[in-house]
């Protein structure tokens, strides 16, 4: 399904040659008149792109603007059985699959959405999520499995994403992953995961996953963002088609959900070692209302941080927030 306001995703592909396009000739492409060419742009601006207008001249979209697509992204997912959603605006694309009326019936459930209203993080905190940016995809997986056996879960999604954005990005090695799942480049944050679980009556588990990326958000963005971050474009200067992005995360993040479902978490801690940005940095951790502070050193089977205290013991961490000490 496509729920795209059609009208606004033609103005915005037929204004993305860097030209002035005047209110009569839009209308006449789209059939559609010249007030209904102005709602649109309003609301485009609104949204807060940049469309210039200029009397006599018509309007120029400032930046470039590629909007997520449906045929794109489908087409080039591996799995053909997913049921892909692609929104203009929701509260949060997790919040899409707690809703009764849309179930996966067995199948995996993609949703996408170019702006998040109440766009969740962990630990309670926001995730801003401006309109046409970035990637706020959630996918919706169901497994037979107990829900103790999903500890873990997050860490891989946080390997399948980090790997996928590497390989797409020509970002070779540059990425690592601060435990238990923030995407960073040196301390910035490029990528967040949220994972909610659901029970089913039936011995199933519905796993939402949600994933954040930022793609091409600039400097301009700094005040609406407290902790340290990056996004794609800042680290490489380009601007990026979220399409090909969003094909090539679904596909890796799928793969390395099919791999953890069938061998577990131990078949990808060689794969966490390389990423582990905690490994052998002094941190200090909060976990339940604790502060614990020792030496990063990797994770143990069931996906918990293990601490090196300084009177030389160890101490493992199921949960938590962790930050660097100079
Ligand atoms: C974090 O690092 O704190 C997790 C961020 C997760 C953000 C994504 S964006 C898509 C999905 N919908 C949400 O509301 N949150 C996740």
């Amino acid at each position: 399904m496509h729920k795209h306001n059609n009208n606004l995703f033609k103005i915005i592909e037929l204004l993305n040659d860097n030209r002035y396009h005047d209110g009569t000739s839009i209308g006449s492409t789209l059939d559609i008149t010249r007030a209904g060419v102005w709602k649109s742009i309003q609301k485009i601006q609104k949204y807060g792109i940049n469309i210039k207008s200029v009397k006599g001249k018509g309007y120029l979209l400032e930046a470039p603007l590629i909007l997520l697509d449906y045929c794109k992204i489908k087409s080039s997912l591996k799995e053909k059985n997913i049921k892909l959603d692609i929104i203009e605006k929701i509260d949060s694309t997790n919040n899409y699959f707690k809703k009764d009326a849309i179930r996966s019936n067995g199948k995996v459930g993609v949703c996408i959405s170019e702006m998040q209203t109440e766009g969740k993080g962990r630990m309670s905190r926001k995730w801003y999520s401006p309109f046409g940016k970035n990637i706020y995809l959630s996918i919706l997986y169901s497994f037979q499995k107990d829900i103790s056996e999903l500890s873990g879960l997050s860490l891989i999604i946080s390997l399948g994403v980090c790997r996928s954005i590497e390989s797409l990005c020509q970002l070779n090695n540059k990425l690592s992953i601060k435990w238990p799942n923030d995407i960073v480049f040196e301390q910035q944050k490029i990528a967040g995961i949220l994972i909610e679980i659901q029970a089913e009556s039936n011995g199933f588990c519905n796993a939402i996953i949600g994933i954040g990326i930022n793609v091409n958000m600039d400097e301009a963005h700094n005040k609406q963002i407290s902790q340290k971050w990056t996004s794609l474009q800042k680290l490489t200067g380009q601007y990026y088609d979220r399409n090909f992005l969003c094909s090539g995360v679904i596909n890796h993040t799928i793969e390395y959900l099919d791999r953890f479902m069938q061998f577990g978490l131990d078949n990808f801690i060689g794969e966490w070692v390389n990423k582990d940005y905690l490994f052998g940095k002094q941190i200090k951790v909060i976990s339940g209302g604790n502060r614990i502070s020792g030496v990063g050193s990797g994770i143990n089977n069931s996906g918990h941080l293990i601490l090196k205290m300084p009177e030389g013991t160890t101490t493992t961490l199921s949960s938590g927030d962790t930050t660097i000490v100079k």
